[in-house]
């Protein structure tokens, strides 16, 4: 079969289908609140800065979503890497709630406070990236907002390295897999260049 984009496709249907694993950065950000939302329309984008993209669409109401709301106010976000544990917490705080209420409270997810200036993270998250945005996109056409971040720290929990001093770490991640979820359980070593 040979689609053509350009026929009237379900174009996030199809993509989120094939363009797998997709990571989840789980997004902390604030205003009057603390805001959490996942997003797996995120990916490592340049490693010198170090940058990351996030797409963030828009609520039902057509309002922006609280995460990019409070991002181009406060320039802020704390990323988390979820692990397997946090599954249920994280895909609960993808609920759409009013810009007043906090998915913290609502689905009691316990915050830490790391850095001061950023906002918090998320307990227990093996791997935070504390960022300030650098670049909005403007995608013709998209009701979606690409935006760039830079890391500006990054938390790794002490529990995860297996060489400190290396900086060697591993941990238990989810991945996004069409709407549903996949443990990358399997660890298959790269095959050596010759
Ligand atoms: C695993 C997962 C990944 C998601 N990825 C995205 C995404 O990349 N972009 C987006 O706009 N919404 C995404 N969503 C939906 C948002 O999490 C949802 O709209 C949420 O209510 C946004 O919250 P906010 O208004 O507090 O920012 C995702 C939801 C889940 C469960």
């Amino acid at each position: 079969m040979l689609l053509n984009f350009s026929d009237n496709l379900d174009n996030y249907k199809l993509m989120r289908q094939a363009i797998i694993p997709r990571p989840i950065g789980w997004i902390v950000t604030e205003d009057e609140n603390t805001n959490i939302a996942p997003f797996s329309y995120f990916m490592a984008l340049t490693s010198t800065p170090p940058t990351m993209i996030v797409s963030i669409g828009q609520k039902s109401n057509g309002e922006p979503k609280d995460t990019l709301a409070n991002i181009r106010k406060t320039k802020k976000c704390t990323i988390c890497i979820p692990k397997e544990s946090q599954l249920e917490k994280m895909h609960f705080s993808a609920k759409e709630l009013a810009h007043s209420i906090s998915e913290a409270e609502t689905f009691d997810i316990e915050l830490n406070k790391k850095i001061e200036n950023f906002p918090d993270m998320v307990h227990g998250a093996p791997v935070a990236f504390f960022c300030e945005l650098k670049q909005e996109l403007d995608i013709e056409g998209s009701l979606h907002k690409p935006i760039i971040v830079e890391i500006r720290h990054m938390y790794i929990d002490d529990t995860c390295f297996t060489n400190k001093e290396k900086l060697y770490f591993e941990f238990d991640p989810i991945a996004r897999i069409g709407g549903d979820y996949s443990f990358l359980g399997t660890k298959i070593p790269a095959p050596k260049m010759h």
